[in-house]
C-alpha cells in the first residue's frame, strides 16, 4: 500500500475528490489516502490556509492528489498553490492536452504536453507597492538554475517519450533580461539532445499558432505566467477545463492536480466533471509505478468519455459527478 496525501480543496474540490476516491476503491488501487485540507475551508475552520498537519503529511508521503483551492482575495493572502509549489520546489508543472474520442472540440489530433516553470517568473512573489506614488512593481525573476531545471525536464520527457520537437515559448525580444536568459539556457540545454529539434516561438505568435494549428506542437516549455495562460488555452483545444490534468513535480515530491480552479459558479451542485482530477490521479499512479491500475482506470474513463450521454453537462451529457464516476466504475 502506498500512502498518498489527499487535499480535497475548495468549491468543486470535495465533489470531484469523492468521485476519484470511489473509482480508486472500485479498482482496488493499493493506495491509502491521508486526508489533509488547505485553503478557504481550513481558513474558515481553524484560521490557517496551509495547516502544519498538511505540511507534515506532504513531507512524509511525498506524493499528493490535490483538489483546487480558493485563495481568499485581499491583502496579505498569497496564493496557496504558489506557496506549496515554492515551499517544496515543485518546479515542473506538467500539463498534457490531448484530443479524446467522443469529447467535443474544434480540433483533431492535438497531442501536446506543456511544461510550465512553476516557482519563479512573474509569480516569484517579488511585489512592491508604493502607496504615496501609487506605483506597483511585480518582478519576473528568472534564474539560470530554475530555467535549466524546467527546460531539462521538458527535454528529458521528450527523449523518454520519443517526441521529436520541443518548442520554447518566450518573449525574449521585449524582456531583454528575463526572457533572454530563459531562451539562452534553452539553446544550451538543447545541445545535449541532438535527436530532438528545438524551436522557439514568441508568446503572442505561439497563441495564434496554437489556435490555428495546434497539431504541430509536441512538447512546449515556458515560464510561469505564460504557462498558466497557455494551459487554459490548451484545455480549450481539447474539450475544456473539465478534462485536462496536471502535475507539480520536484526532485523529492509531486502534487497532482487538475488545471482548473474551484469553479465557484458550479460548486455544490454535483455537476462538476471529475475527469481532470481523475486524469491527474492517473498521472500519479504512473508516478508511483502502479501502471496496470493506471491503464485500467484510463481505459474505463476513455470508454465513458466516448459516449457523451454518460458524462457531465460540460461534455454534453446529463450525468451528475457521481453518476459519471459510476459509469466509469461499471467499465472497470
Ligand atoms: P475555474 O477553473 O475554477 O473555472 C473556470 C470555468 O471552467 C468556470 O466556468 C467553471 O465552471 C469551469 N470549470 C472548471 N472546472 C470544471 C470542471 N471540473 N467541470 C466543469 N466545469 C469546470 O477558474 P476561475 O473561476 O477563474 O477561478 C475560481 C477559483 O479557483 C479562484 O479562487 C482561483 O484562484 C482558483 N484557482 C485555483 C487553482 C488551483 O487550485 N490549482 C487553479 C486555478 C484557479
Ligand atoms: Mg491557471
Amino acid at each position: 500500500m502506498t500512502q498518498v496525501t489527499l487535499i480535497p480543496g475548495d468549491g468543486i474540490g470535495p465533489e470531484i475528490t469523492e468521485a476519484v476516491k470511489a473509482i480508486f476503491a472500485a479498482a482496488n488501487v493499493p493506495v491509502t489516502w491521508e486526508e489533509e485540507n488547505a485553503g478557504q475551508t481550513t481558513f474558515d475552520s481553524i484560521g490557517e490556509l496551509i495547516p502544519a498537519t498538511l505540511i507534515a503529511s506532504l513531507e512524509k508521503n511525498k506524493v499528493a492528489l490535490k483538489g483546487p483551492i480558493t485563495t481568499p482575495v485581499g491583502k496579505g493572502f498569497k496564493s496557496i498553490n504558489v506557496q506549496l509549489r515554492q515551499m517544496f520546489d515543485l518546479y515542473s508543472n506538467v500539463r498534457p492536452a490531448k484530443t479524446t474520442k467522443g469529447v467535443n472540440s474544434r480540433y483533431e489530433n492535438v497531442n501536446l504536453v506543456l511544461f510550465r516553470e512553476n516557482t519563479e517568473g512573474l509569480y516569484a512573489g517579488l511585489e512592491m507597492w508604493d502607496e504615496r506614488l501609487q506605483i506597483s512593481d511585480s518582478i519576473a525573476r528568472i534564474t539560470r538554475t530554475g530555467s535549466e531545471k524546467i527546460i531539462r525536464a521538458a527535454f528529458e520527457y521528450a527523449k523518454k517519450h520519443g517526441c521529436k520537437k520541443v518548442t520554447v515559448a518566450h518573449k525574449a525580444n521585449i524582456l531583454k533580461s528575463a526572457g533572454a536568459l530563459f531562451l539562452k539556457v534553452a539553446g544550451e540545454i538543447a545541445k545535449d539532445y541532438p535527436e530532438i529539434q528545438m524551436e522557439d516561438k514568441i508568446i503572442d505568435n505561439m497563441c495564434m499558432q496554437l489556435v490555428m494549428k495546434p497539431e504541430q506542437f509536441d512538447v512546449v516549455v515556458t515560464t510561469n505566467l505564460f504557462g498558466d495562460i497557455l494551459s487554459d488555452l490548451c484545455a480549450g483545444l481539447v474539450g475544456g477545463l473539465g478534462v485536462v490534468a496536471g502535475a507539480n513535480i520536484g526532485d523529492n515530491m509531486a502534487i497532482f492536480e487538475a488545471v482548473h480552479g474551484s469553479a465557484p459558479d458550479i460548486a455544490g451542485k454535483g455537476i462538476a466533471n471529475p475527469t481532470a482530477l481523475l486524469r491527474s490521479a492517473i498521472m500519479m499512479l504512473h508516478h508511483i509505478d502502479l501502471k496496470d491500475e493506471a491503464n485500467r482506470i484510463e481505459k474505463a474513463l476513455e470508454a465513458t468519455l466516448a459516449n457523451s450521454a454518460e458524462c457531465t453537462g460540460d461534455l454534453g451529457g446529463k450525468a451528475s459527478t457521481m453518476e459519471f464516476a459510476q459509469n466509469i466504475i461499471a467499465k472497470l
